[in-house]
């Protein structure tokens, strides 16, 4: 199907009162709440991308031997939609998750889903569920596009039916402490992706395999867990759910090079491109974590900070690990970190020109 194909919409029997949706929209959190609607297409090795619906938000209904069940056949996107002050509905660039998706779906050897249509999936879905974007600053309407395997069959080979979604959640911040510094935890009994693994791709198994460090960076007070590399365990890669960079106290800009089992931040590509645009010297490149740790002690390294769609900028007080800590958690949240942060949110919500042509309107 093309992306101009209609979409067969079914209105929700029990959409919530106005009264109901602002009362979430008040105080939204993160994940916590899903608008009325889905989005659903449906895939089959014969007939390709078909039957594509928008229907009432509810559970699905899997064969047991489901492969994504079993196998762990599954891939998603998260990317959010801002409401701008003249009421409109945008989006941040999303040709690039579409794109990402498409890679993720060939790693996972799932169908690719044309980017088109994956573009007005998400403007589908607002068309009857636009008044769950938010207004309040900072907050937003945070899609979760996903696909699975879903054919019955054990024998262990690509699938050759499969299905994807997009649900939708009103986002105010990841972090329960808003913009405030997180402390992180390195792990380094475990790696979230191994070489020639599925780092890269945004599935589910790479997130499932850091659940478990998670955990203990919880158990130390930790809102993240740091990976490294897999081979050598001596470079950074990235959190759990987001990249990382360093600000240098020369002015320079730093995140690990593409590794092939990081994942390719949109954000982390942004604020790459906003830092050039300033003339900031910017590298991409191997940061061993004696650098960063070393770097932090002594002074060299003056901010460091997460980045992605859910933490959007997050300032990073404190890196922490087996017998070591540097940095602290009442440390400020940094200048360069905050400045970029503004300049990132204020193209999103309108404020400043989309010079890149990143934003896509939704709603119109
Ligand atoms: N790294 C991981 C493991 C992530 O889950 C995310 C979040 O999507 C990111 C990085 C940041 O990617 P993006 O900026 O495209 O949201
Ligand atoms: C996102 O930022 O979209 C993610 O998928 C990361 C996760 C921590 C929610």
């Amino acid at each position: 199907m093309s992306s101009s194909q209609a979409f067969t919409v079914q209105p929700s029997a029990a959409a919530r009162s106005d009264a109901d949706r602002q009362a979430i929209l008040a105080a939204p959190g993160f994940g916590n709440h899903f608008t009325d609607h889905m989005v659903a297409i449906r895939w089959t090795r014969a007939d390709g991308w078909h039957d594509a619906r928008v229907q009432p938000y509810g559970p699905l209904s899997l064969d047991p031997a489901a492969s994504v069940l079993h196998y762990g056949q599954e891939i998603f996107e998260g990317i959010k939609a801002y409401r701008h002050a003249d009421g409109s509905i945008w989006t941040f660039r999303p040709q690039a998750n579409g794109a990402r998706l498409q890679r993720s779906a060939k790693r996972l050897a799932l169908p690719e889903l044309p980017v088109e249509l994956f573009v007005e999936s998400l403007r589908q879905l607002i068309a009857v569920d636009g008044a769950w974007v938010p207004s309040a600053p900072e907050t937003s309407l945070y899609f979760r596009p996903f696909m699975i395997a879903d054919e019955a069959f054990l024998g262990v080979r690509a699938a050759q039916k499969a299905s994807y979604y997009v649900i939708a959640s009103p986002a105010g911040p990841y972090f329960t402490k808003g913009v405030a510094p997180v402390s992180i935890w390195l792990s380094t009994d475990y790696a979230r992706a191994g070489k020639g693994g599925t780092g890269a791709a945004k599935c589910g198994g790479n997130y499932a395999a850091s659940l478990l460090p998670q955990t203990i960076a919880q158990a130390q007070g930790c809102s993240q867990v740091l990976f490294l590399d897999p081979v050598e365990g001596k470079y950074v890669e990235e959190l759990g759910g987001m990249n990382v960079f360093l600000v240098f106290a020369d002015g320079r800009l730093v995140t690990p090079a593409l590794s092939g089992s990081i994942l390719e931040g949109i954000t982390r590509e942004s604020i790459l491109q906003l830092a050039r645009d300033r003339g900031l010297q910017v590298e991409e490149r191997k940061v061993s974590i004696d650098e960063w740790k070393q770097g932090v002690a002594d002074g060299t390294i003056s901010e460091v900070f997460a980045c992605g769609t859910a933490a959007v900028v997050t300032p990073i007080g404190e890196l922490k690990g087996e017998g070591f800590s540097v940095g602290s958690p009442d440390a400020p949240a940094g200048e360069v970190t905050m400045s970029l942060r503004k300049e990132l949110t204020d193209i999103q919500y309108g404020r400043l020109p989309d010079r890149h042509g990143w934003l896509v309107r939704l709603d119109a």
